[in-house]
This record gives structure tokens, C-alpha cells and sequence, in this order.
């Protein structure tokens, strides 16, 4: 079907210039989102700085029709293409079509079942020790508590590393990097190397510093005679053969490691900084959390898990670029469009979710959490690697952190959500005070 709105054949949208409506998704992205759609319909068409025009789709029909069957013709990788001087040509984020498959077919074993069972008791020793440091009338920042902590998780679990010295280097040489991610956007005639003291030659300095310690610890991996027999990600990886026997070779494995890195930790830590701003704000859900953990059932624990990626999700939408026309939604798009699938605004649908504002964790115990109404983690062929570690370490930790201690957040108001590089964020990243150590155990 085709119909005709401001942008001319696709769906219609707010009109207004793409600074505007821009600034108006980092401050205020839910309340945006959500007015855009009451406003145009569950199909909408927005345009955005540095992303151009793009259309969100809110409805999870059209988003079902999307991530089921062939997706060919869906590409997230060059959306990514940015990112590629640091995660390197080879991250499957980057990758599409074939080359994309192949990464993620030997990627997803060491991130299913029993491998994520394993990791649960690494994710508590950590979130234990860090616990373990907290004392009563203390304030601190809890998004960079918990960044220290799911990049501690990272390196045990994923890189296998238990070293302090170690992961302290690793951790040093990415928080340099991070610290300069925004020169990613700067145009790529202007990422000249001028030496030691320019931009982006001290940029490449750092990524050969990060790159460098990736390495090594592919080298120290590979000499181990107990590969066959260890738990974390990257020895697994390393006896990982595809369809024709081939191993990942180390620009390869060396690419998924950074992407893991980067990809793995911060996410994690804010959706955990977006919990522990809910929580205390909900007291009646946090009481029953308390009285659940006692009795050992973890239903409620997962419950909570879901209703706050739900309510607060870290990432506010995928995004696809069509290779060739298709119709999404009742709309005919062209080859070329980006495409959001909203997971922000269908997760705050009145009809899928009612109350959707409230912070009710009981609607994940009388029903489960359904494909393509709760989608944290996008969906398809390009759904989260890391899924299933990330809801684990989320789960123990609220776990670890809920029965040791009673926090209580410092700002009256619950925190403002906005948008920082391309994730959703609590303003004020969750300030709380420590009431209470030692509630039990
Ligand atoms: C709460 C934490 C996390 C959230 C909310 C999150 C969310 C997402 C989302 C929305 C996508 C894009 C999906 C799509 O386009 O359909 C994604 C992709 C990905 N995530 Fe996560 N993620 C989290 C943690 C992790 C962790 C812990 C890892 C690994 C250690 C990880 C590794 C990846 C990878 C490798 C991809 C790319 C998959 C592909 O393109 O095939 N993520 N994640």
C-alpha cells in the first residue's frame, strides 16, 4: 500500500528539522517516542542528525513480521560501521549476510545453558566482594559501581582472567579508550594520525595499547593444556570449529573480544543502575523480593529482571537498513531506509501492558515475557549474544545486593531517563546512600 505524509511516501512524522528533533529524543526519549507515536501512529518517520531519516515501528505485529523468517535483506552491520576502528572489521556487529551468520553460529554456544549456569557463581563472588565494600552512610554513584563491577564479570567470565594486575591493565587501557569514543564521529578525512598529540593518532596509540593486551591473552590462552576443560568464553572460542571445521583465526577472535568487552559491560551496569533506582522507589516489590529470596524461589528475582529492562531498556531501539523494499507495517519502504524496530515504545504500550508506567514485576509471573512485546535485547538474527549473561549477572546481583543491604536513593525524584551515545541512561546514573549493611546471611 502507498499513502502520502510530509515525507512524502513514507509514513508521516514530526516535521520538525533534524536538530530539533535530535535534542528532543537525548533529553526527553520515552516522552518522545511515546508522543510521536500517539501523535502519528504505530508506523512513524523521524529525522535525526548523523542518522538521517528513519522509521520507528511500535507495533509488535510488524516487528514479529520483521525478525522471523528470512532477514536478508535486513542489515545492522553497516548502521554499526562507526564503531569499526574499534571493535575492527571482523565484530559480528559489524559483519552482515553470510560473514554475519558464520561469527554468531560460533559466538552463541558459549553464551547458552550451561555455560551461563557456570558463570552465576563467578557473577556472586564478584558481586559479593563488591558488596562486601560498602559501609553504612556511604554515597556513591551506583551506574559506576556496577561499571566496575560487570567489567570485572567480563574479564573472569568472558576472557577467563583472574588476576588483579591483569584485569586492572585491561581495565585501564578501556576506560582510555572509552574516554574518547565521542572522536568516532568525527569525519573520517579528518582521522589523520598527526603524531603523539593529535586527536585521533592518540586514539590509535590507545587502541594498540587495548589491542595489544587482547592479543596476549589469545597467546596465554592458546598455550593452556586444559583448553578442553575450562569455562570462560574465550577458551571455548578457541576450540569453536564452523560448518566447514575452521577456527575463528585471531583478527577474528581478537574483534568479538573487544565488541564483548565494550558491548558486555556498560549496558549491563546501567540496566542494574536503572534496578536500583526502581526498587527503593517501589518498597511494597522490593519487601516481596526480600521475602522470595528467603524462601530460595527465583521467580520473583527473574520477574523483577524483566519488568526493569521492560520499563527501563538500556537500548531504545534496533536498527536495520533495508537492502531491497518491503512492506512494514502496511507501509511500502524503500531499499536503503532505516528501520527501528521501537522497543522503548512498545514496551510502554497501555494494551500489552497496563499502567505501563508502574513498576509492577507480578506481570512476568502471570505470564511470561513474550518475543515481541518485551525486547530488550532486539530480536532475529541479531538478538543479543550476551542475553542470557546479562539477565544472570542482573539477576545475581540484585540477588546479592538486595539481601545485604538497604540502599535509598539520594534525589527525591526517580531519575530522569535520557540518551548518552546511543543508550539509555538514568540522568544522575542512580546516586544512592547505604542505610543498612548486612540485612542477612
Ligand atoms: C542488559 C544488558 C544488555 C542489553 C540491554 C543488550 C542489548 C542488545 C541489543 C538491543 C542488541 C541489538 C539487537 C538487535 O539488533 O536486534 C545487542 C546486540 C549484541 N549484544 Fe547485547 N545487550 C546487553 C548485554 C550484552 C552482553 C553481556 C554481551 C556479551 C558479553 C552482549 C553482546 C552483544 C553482541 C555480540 C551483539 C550483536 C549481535 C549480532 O549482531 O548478531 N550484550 N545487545
Amino acid at each position: 500500500m502507498t499513502r502520502r505524509s510530509a515525507y512524502g511516501p513514507l509514513p508521516p512524522g514530526p516535521r520538525a528539522p533534524a536538530a530539533i528533533n535530535s535534542i528532543q529524543l537525548i533529553r526527553r526519549p520515552l516522552e518522545s517516542l511515546l508522543g510521536w507515536r500517539e501523535r502519528y501512529g504505530d508506523v512513524y518517520t523521524v529525522a535525526l542528525l548523523v542518522f538521517g531519516v528513519g522509521v520507528y515501528v511500535c507495533d509488535p505485529k510488524a516487528i514479529r513480521e520483521m525478525m522471523t523468517g528470512d532477514q536478508s535483506d535486513l542489515h545492522a552491520g553497516e548502521a554499526n560501521e562507526p564503531l569499526s576502528p574499534v571493535l575492527g572489521q571482523k565484530s559480528v556487529l559489524i559483519l552482515d549476510g553470510r560473514e554475519h551468520l558464520r561469527q554468531r553460529k560460533l559466538l552463541l554456544p558459549p553464551f547458552q545453558g550451561s555455560a551461563v549456569h557456570n558463570f552465576r557463581r563467578v557473577i556472586r563472588d564478584v558481586a559479593e566482594a563488591e558488596v562486601s565494600r560498602w559501609r553504612e552512610g556511604e554515597t556513591f554513584v551506583m551506574r559506576d559501581r556496577m561499571r566496575a563491577l560487570t567489567f570485572e564479570v567480563i574479564a573472569r567470565a568472558v576472557f577467563g582472567v583472574t588476576e588483579r594486575e591483569r584485569i586492572e591493565r585491561m581495565r585501564s587501557a578501556l576506560a582510555a579508550l572509552i574516554s574518547m569514543q565521542t572522536i568516532l564521529l568525527m569525519p573520517s578525512r579528518l582521522r589523520r594520525d598527526l603524531g603523539r598529540w593529535s586527536p585521533w593518532g592518540r586514539f590509535q596509540r590507545r587502541l594498540k595499547a587495548a589491542d595489544a593486551l587482547i592479543y596476549e591473552e589469545i597467546e596465554r590462552r592458546r598455550s593452556r593444556s586444559d583448553l578442553e576443560d575450562r569455562t570462560d568464553v574465550l577458551s571455548m572460542l578457541l576450540m569453536a570449529r564452523d560448518e566447514e571445521g575452521e577456527q575463528m583465526n585471531d583478527v577474528e577472535l581478537s574483534d568479538e573480544l573487544m565488541t564483548m568487552l565494550l558491548d558486555g559491560h556498560e549496558t549491563t551496569a546501567t540496566g542494574l543502575a536503572f534496578s536500583f533506582d526502581l526498587l527503593p522507589r517501589n518498597p511494597r516489590a522490593l519487601d516481596r523480593l526480600r521475602d522470595e529470596l528467603e524462601s530460595d524461589d527465583d521467580a520473583y528475582l527473574d520477574a523483577v529482571v524483566n519488568e526493569s529492562l521492560r520499563l527501563r531498556p538500556v537500548i531504545d531501539a534496533a536498527e536495520r537498513t533495508l537492502t531491497k523494499p518491503r512492506t512494514i507495517g502496511g507501509w511500502d519502504l524503500p531499499a536503503g531506509i532505516r528501520v527501528y524496530p521501537a522497543i522503548a515504545a512498545v514496551h510502554l504500550r497501555e494494551d500489552l501492558y497496563p499502567q505501563p508506567h508502574e513498576f509492577r514485576p507480578e506481570r512476568f509471573i502471570d505470564e511470561d515475557a513474550q518475543s515481541y512485546s518485551w525486547l530488550p535485547f532486539g530480536g532475529g538474527i541479531r538478538r543479543c549474544v550476551g542475553a542470557a549473561l546479562a539477565q544472570a549477572e542482573m539477576a545475581e546481583v540484585i540477588r546479592t545486593v538486595v539481601s545485604r543491604v538497604e540502599l535509598a536513593p539520594t534525589r527525591a525524584e526517580p531519575e530522569p531517563v535520557v540518551i548518552r551515545g546511543v543508550t539509555l541512561v538514568p540522568r544522575h546514573g542512580t546516586p544512592v546512600e547505604v542505610k543498612r549493611v548486612s540485612l542477612a546471611r
